[in-house]
């Protein structure tokens, strides 16, 4: 790939997780595509010893992995990185942090009862109503960023848009933005990347915060129902702990506070730097917007947010011709799947036009697949329409390097200077 990369350690100073140099590292971004490609030519399911995971790359591996419900649990995929310090679990045990394994992270009969819960709102119905407010949101942040020149597109304008969509569900006043961006941006270092003494102590105090942050909306429904996440999981729950308890109720409004933005924020970067990079393909959208649709799901596939999600074997597996034992760890590069030509024609061309770009599995499949997955997409397409309408000269700054976050899970950059070219106006706004 030609794009100018860095590769950026600031969120983890001191780790010992340095060593991209010295061969294959799933945290070094730069690099990352090409080391898959020849991973799924050569070993297609290999042991890290980084990071003690077997990495699954093949696209039919990976899905037989995701389908495979028996013999595979999703237990471990938003388990810290790195072991949690004593002290860690002491702040968080004496604060009352009461997270459960409930959603995504959890199997069976209670992983079933919880999804139908959160399906019951989580759901087409629910995120079409919201078309029109979606659209007034992104079009005033589009009169926000108007007369900037450049701007860097992270920070200015895809950081904000899914948060202030999530909190339209969650009911969650905007002026607590900041303060759940920084709580969501501790628990992505967390769970996600490997982390210091400092940052788990400081990060426990933060997760105790955000886990009664959400105990006191729980709490608040409970006298005041509104048309949000928490209502409707009362209403549902109906007093009955058998059918969903309070607590686990909790910690589905924990999970979805935290997984319904910083995901869509990274997915819509991605999109507009991949865009914009292969031109022809902005272009092209420019002038049918009827093409974004399928710009969006070539964004998914191309350069996923989510670029390894993990799973646990329950038993000894065969896989890609390897013997998995029980009760080892698996991280299925997603971002290795997508990029698989014995799936996908011609892979590692982003192209719009793709036919089955839909097949990527960047939102995962099977039991677990992401529920918020309608309103990422409805998000993507209104974000890209208005965007086009409004810059379609817009380019990449030049000579811009991009870092990510320092992470196997997500493909999260840290920034996108972009120039915004004369904006035009449809009358639309
Ligand atoms: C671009 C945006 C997003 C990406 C890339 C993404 C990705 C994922 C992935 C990879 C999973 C795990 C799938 C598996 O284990 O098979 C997941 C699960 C989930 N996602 Fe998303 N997600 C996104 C947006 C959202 C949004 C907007 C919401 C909520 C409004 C959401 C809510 C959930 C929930 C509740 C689950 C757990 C589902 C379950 O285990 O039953 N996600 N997502």
């Amino acid at each position: 790939m030609a794009n100018a990369e860095t590769h950026d350690t600031t969120a983890t100073s001191g780790c010992p997780f340095s060593g991209a140099e010295a061969g294959f590292s799933p945290y070094y971004h730069e690099s990352i595509y090409e080391e898959m490609a020849d991973a799924r030519r050569e070993r297609p399911v290999f042991y890290d010893e980084e990071t003690g995971y077997w990495i699954v790359t093949r696209y039919d591996d990976v899905m037989a992995i995701l389908q495979d419900h028996d013999r595979i649990s999703a237990i471990n995929t938003s388990d810290s990185a790195t072991p949690v310090h004593e002290d860690a679990l002491a702040i968080m045990k004496k604060g009352g942090f009461a997270a459960e394994k409930v959603q995504s992270n959890c199997d069976g009969e209670r992983h079933t009862r919880v999804r139908m819960a959160s399906a019951s709102f989580l759901n087409i119905r629910t995120f079409s109503k919201m078309e029109p407010q979606i659209r007034q949101i992104v079009r005033k942040a589009l009169d926000r960023i108007e007369g900037r020149g450049t701007v860097d597109l992270l920070a200015d304008f895809t950081y904000e848009l899914p948060v202030q969509v999530l909190f339209m569900i969650l009911g969650v006043p905007q002026e607590d933005m900041e303060k759940v961006k920084a709580w969501s941006g501790t628990r992505t270092i967390l769970n996600f990347s490997p982390s210091t003494y400092d940052q788990q102590v400081s990060g426990a105090k933060d997760m105790v915060d955000f886990w009664h942050y959400c105990v006191d909306l729980v709490r608040d429904r409970m006298e005041n129902p509104k048309d949000d996440l928490a209502s409707a999981l009362l209403a549902y729950r109906n007093g009955d702990d058998s059918v969903l308890t309070l607590n686990e109720l909790t910690t589905v409004v924990y999970g979805v506070l935290f997984a319904g933005h910083e995901t869509t924020t990274s997915q819509l970067t991605n999109a507009f730097r991949m865009l914009l990079t292969y031109r022809h393909n902005w272009d092209a959208i420019c002038a049918d917007r009827s093409l974004i649709p399928l710009a969006v799901e070539e964004a998914f596939r191309y350069s996923g947010a989510v670029i390894g999600w993990r799973r646990r074997t329950l038993a000894d597996i065969e896989v890609g011709g390897v013997h998995i034992p029980a009760g080892q760890d698996i991280i299925l590069s997603f971002g290795s799947a997508n990029r698989d030509d014995a799936q996908f024609e011609d892979p590692e061309t982003f192209d719009v036009r793709r036919k089955n770009s839909r097949k990527h599995l960047t939102m995962g499949n099977g039991k677990h697949v992401c529920l918020g997955a309608p309103l990422a997409r409805l998000e993507m397409k209104i974000i890209l329409e208005e965007f086009t309408a409004r810059f379609p000269d817009a380019r990449l700054a030049e000579g811009a390097r991009i870092d990510h976050a320092y992470t196997y899970v997500f493909r999260a950059p840290r920034s996108l200077p972009v120039v915004l070219g004369k904006p035009r106006h449809t009358g639309a706004s």
